[in-house]
């Protein structure tokens, strides 16, 4: 097998006296989609934001390509293909759809505009109002955004923080069909997701946090057929709750 293209080892996040991941291992094949699944309050951010290097770990050890990349700078990662998605999108709502795409590639010291053509073909409603303010977007949409802008930078690693968090269902499924086509297209996804079984179901391979430690790893497919995972960390389908809950949000 050849060597994974993210290592983490022992990775351990605190905030003051709060130990928030408490020696968390996990790694990704290159091309592979793999999902840390787990509560609220698990350490999934926590862990997320030390790979992408937004935060800095108490310990451990992050290997990008063969090189420790455990104290690197986020905007140092975005240079060598290691991009995150950040939780709640994160867009700038005063800047047009187009400035937002060209921070995507603010790395690259000039413009990037074969890689935002490239996302306006991808995301057609990107296109069709690149000139407007990006407050301007729905919810469905600004998600979509944020992953253009990530896809700019042309990543060989991309990090997503709960890209379905808020989104109605049907909009869920959208932002599920692009992270799956990120995937197709040879780009190495690690998908954080309390959407477990969403996420399990396009995973390679799944990571099941609980305060701050993987209780379960292996094959997507094998955790979701256990039935004593699913019952004891993967609680109530989110889907289906979604699907019946009152509460919707804005569509695409
Ligand atoms: N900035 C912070 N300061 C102090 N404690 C924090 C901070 N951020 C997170 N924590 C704590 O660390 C733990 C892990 O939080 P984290 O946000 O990583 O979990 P999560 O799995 O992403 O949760 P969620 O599903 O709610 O996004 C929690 O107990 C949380 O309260
Ligand atoms: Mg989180």
């Amino acid at each position: 097998m050849s060597d994974p293209i993210l290592s983490v080892e022992d990775l351990r996040v605190s905030y003051g006296r709060v130990q928030a991941v408490r020696g968390v291992s996990f790694e990704a094949e290159q091309g592979s989609l793999v999902t840390l699944v787990g509560a609220n309050g698990a350490g999934k951010s926590s862990v997320i934001n030390a790979v992408s290097g937004m935060l800095r770990p108490a310990g451990g050890r992050i290997t990008f390509r063969g090189q420790d990349i455990t104290r690197t700078p986020a905007h140092a990662l975005v240079k060598r293909g290691l991009v995150q998605v950040p939780e709640g999108r994160q867009i700038l709502a005063t800047l047009t759809i187009e400035d937002n795409l060209q921070m995507g590639a603010w790395h690259t010291g000039g413009t990037a505009q074969k890689s935002i053509t490239a996302m306006y073909d991808r995301f057609p409603v990107l296109a069709e109002r690149r000139a407007l303010p990006a407050g301007a977007l729905s919810g469905g949409e600004q998600q979509m955004l944020a992953i253009a802008r990530a896809l700019v930078a042309e990543p060989a690693v991309m990090l997503m923080d709960e890209p379905s968090m808020g989104l109605a269902p049907k909009i869920v499924d959208e932002v599920f069909r692009v992270i799956e086509e990120i995937r197709a297209s040879g780009t190495t996804v690690v998908l954080v997701e309390q959407n477990a079984r969403r996420a399990l179901r396009a995973a390679d391979h799944g990571y099941v946090l609980q305060t701050g430690e993987v209780v379960h790893s292996g094959p997507a497919a094998d955790l979701l057929a256990d039935e004593r995972i699913v019952e004891a960390y993967l609680g109530v389908d989110t889907d289906s709750r979604r699907r019946d809950g009152p509460t919707q949000h804005g569509g695409l």
